[in-house]
Order: C-alpha cells, then sequence, then structure tokens
C-alpha cells in the first residue's frame, strides 16, 4: 500500500527516529509499502520519517541501469560505521523536496552496518550512488535533509518555493 509523502517544512521531518528493537510485521508491511511508494513516485531512497513514521527504517534501490535487476534494500537501524576520507559530489534531490536539486559533497565510500527484514545484521561497503544514497537517506533519521548541506540563501530559497507548491497542492 502505498504512503503519503510530507512535504518539507514539516516538523516531523527535523525529528530524530527512534531504534527498532522488535522486529515486528507491522515494522515489516511498514518497509514494504515504503518500497512501493518510492519505487511509485520514482525514487531510490525513502526513509520512514518521510512516511511521518519515526523509526529508524530505511528503503532504497540505487540501481539505475536499463534492464538490470532491481535490488530493494529494507535498513533497519542503519548505520555508517567509517566513511572514506575520499569525497564525492552528487547533485541530491530529496522526494519530500519535488523539483529541487542541488549539489552536496560526502564520503565516497561507507560501511553500513543494519538489520534487514529477516531480522539480521549486514554490514556492508557502499560506494558511488549507494554510498549517497544510504547517506542521505540515513541523514533523515536525524532529522537532517539534503539543503541543510547548502549555503542559508540557497536553502531559504528552496523553502519558500516549497511553501508556495503546499499552498498550492492545498488549494486543489
Ligand atoms: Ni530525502
Amino acid at each position: 500500500m502505498k504512503r503519503p509523502i510530507l512535504l518539507h517544512p514539516d516538523p516531523r521531518l527535523k525529528k530524530t527516529a527512534d531504534a527498532v528493537s522488535d522486529l515486528s510485521d507491522e515494522l515489516r508491511r511498514l518497509a514494504d509499502d515504503m518500497l512501493e511508494t518510492m519505487y511509485d513516485a520514482p525514487g531510490i531512497g525513502l526513509a520512514a520519517p518521510q512516511v511521518g513514521v519515526l523509526t529508524r527504517l530505511i528503503v532504497l534501490d540505487c540501481v539505475k541501469e536499463e534492464g538490470e535487476a532491481p535490488r530493494p534494500l529494507i535498513m533497519f537501524n542503519p548505520e555508517v560505521l567509517a566513511s572514506s576520507d575520499e569525497l564525492n559530489t552528487y547533485e541530491e534531490g530529496c522526494l519530500s523536496i519535488p523539483e529541487q536539486f542541488a549539489d552536496v559533497t560526502r564520503p565516497a565510500e561507507v560501511e553500513v552496518r543494519w538489520i534487514d527484514r529477516d531480522g539480521k545484521e549486514r554490514v556492508e561497503g557502499m560506494d558511488g550512488l549507494w554510498a549517497t544514497c544510504v547517506q542521505h537517506e540515513i541523514d533523515h533519521l536525524d532529522g537532517k535533509l539534503f539543503i541543510d548541506y547548502l549555503k542559508p540563501l540557497k536553502r531559504q530559497l528552496i523553502t519558500r518555493k516549497m511553501q508556495k507548491l503546499k499552498r498550492e497542492r492545498a488549494r486543489v
């Protein structure tokens, strides 16, 4: 089942999400719903706070090549264990900030630990778009958006555009 995605600015996008202690069927259902919502958007990552749930859960699939098999990842309590000194800059966007994009620089490689859908602990190194995406989504769990990396003026400009967009959508 698809879930509505919250749009910035929204106080729920600025909160720190709670760790998962018990992997329930309800949480698995939430994860499946989030993947469906993400693919439908379409997007390459989604964090639970973006659907209004303040739980440490993210989903992603950064496979972009046409014809390549999808690789949906469900990550409970994701955590960056180590980051490379080498940096990478990508033009980022966010499903909670539609149609706004900006360059963000982050570590090029990260080692990430998480609990998967079956409750198993996993550790994996990620690079390229996967590294950027997983860091962007984990930021959401700490109430941080990609625009928080931008200069204040640029951030304010995007926020004003978003306020306008939300007003327009509310009128429909
Ligand atoms: Ni985002």
